[in-house]
């Protein structure tokens, strides 16, 4: 008789969203980054990607995505182009496609894409032969900072079946918000959202999710998830004022004595301190988002280790 291989857990050439993942997947690309984590505290170098050139390919702003994607590729041997967008051909007029093309021929293999139009990296993934992964399209999706709040999650909480975890605020403009519905309740937990009544509209059709009041969403809540106001996504037309907005949905510790003691804040960045979160609260000892930053690096370094087909 002969032995079953095992199930493929990492089949994709492309990270491009969370939606079409198994859990099998992700749980597969969270355990590879709580090792590529003891890699990095260990100060080890295996250099998996030491054959692949890495494109960051930025066409919006980015801090902390784009400067961990970096230090991923580095730590793992690969060579990293940053492409410059300012400077680089885009500013002539050419289009996504022929830019990314041209680093293919130019040997880049793996190309890390963040762009303001939903569906970009599907598009590029089709279109240039380069391997692609996501790192945030217009609204639809982020799937490594969902990758990321999943593991800064299971660090604080272990698993997170039957755990109930609150996402507040602008969740219509938000594709870190998109990529976590999908992947909180493939991992077990009770999504709940609240918001102004323009951001979270249709969102309870989504499996596992269920839209309420800001009491009852915070309600012995397990973690809480606060998003920016995405003004630059024309966010301000769904609230009435700042004021308004932060009266009514900013998260405050006193708000967060609604919430189990102790739960975690988290926050993907940038915040707007004072609007979404108090300084106080997102400085203070239940905030989650520093781990969150850091984590961003190993979480890297699995996703592109995986997508190389080198881990
Ligand atoms: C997020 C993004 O770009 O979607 N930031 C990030 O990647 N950490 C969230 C945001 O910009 O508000």
């Amino acid at each position: 008789m002969s032995v079953a291989s095992p199930p493929h857990t990492w089949p994709r050439r492309h990270l491009l969203n969370i939606d079409g993942m198994t859990r099998a997947e992700v749980e597969a690309c969270l355990d590879l980054a709580v090792e590529m984590r003891e890699w990095r505290e260990r100060g080890e170098r295996p250099e998996p990607l030491r054959n692949e050139t890495v494109g960051l390919a930025f066409y919006e702003a980015s801090t902390r995505t784009r400067v961990s994607f970096e230090l991923a590729a580095r730590a793992l041997g690969a060579i990293v182009i940053d492409l410059s967008l300012a400077g680089s051909s885009v500013a002539k007029g050419e289009s996504l496609i022929d830019t990314l093309r041209t680093l293919r021929r130019t040997g880049v293999t793996i190309c890390v894409l963040r762009h303001a139009s939903s569906g970009a990296p599907h598009l590029a993934a089709r279109e240039t032969g380069l391997r692609i992964v996501n790192a945030g399209d217009g609204t639809h999706a982020h799937p490594t900072q969902a990758l990321l709040d999943a593991l800064t999650l299971r660090d604080a909480l272990g698993a997170l079946d039957g755990r109930k975890v609150a996402i507040v605020g602008d969740i219509a403009h938000s594709r870190v918000a998109r990529s976590n519905l999908h992947l909180l309740p493939m991992l077990g937990a009770q999504v709940w959202l609240a918001g102004p009544p323009a951001f979270v509209r249709g969102f309870d059709d989504w499996p596992g999710v269920h839209v309420a009041t800001i009491e009852e969403t915070l309600d012995g809540a397990d973690a809480v998830m606060t998003l920016r106001l995405q003004l630059e996504r024309d966010a301000g037309a769904g609230v009435p004022s700042l004021r308004e907005y932060t009266w009514r949905w900013g998260l405050t510790s006193e708000r967060m004595l609604l919430a189990r003691p102790d739960a975690p804040v988290l926050h993907p960045g940038p915040t707007n301190e004072g609007v979404e979160i108090t300084a106080e609260l997102a400085a203070s000892g239940r905030s989650l988002i520093g781990r969150q930053v850091e984590n961003g690096v190993p979480v890297r370094m699995a996703v592109l280790a995986l997508v190389a087909g080198a881990a």
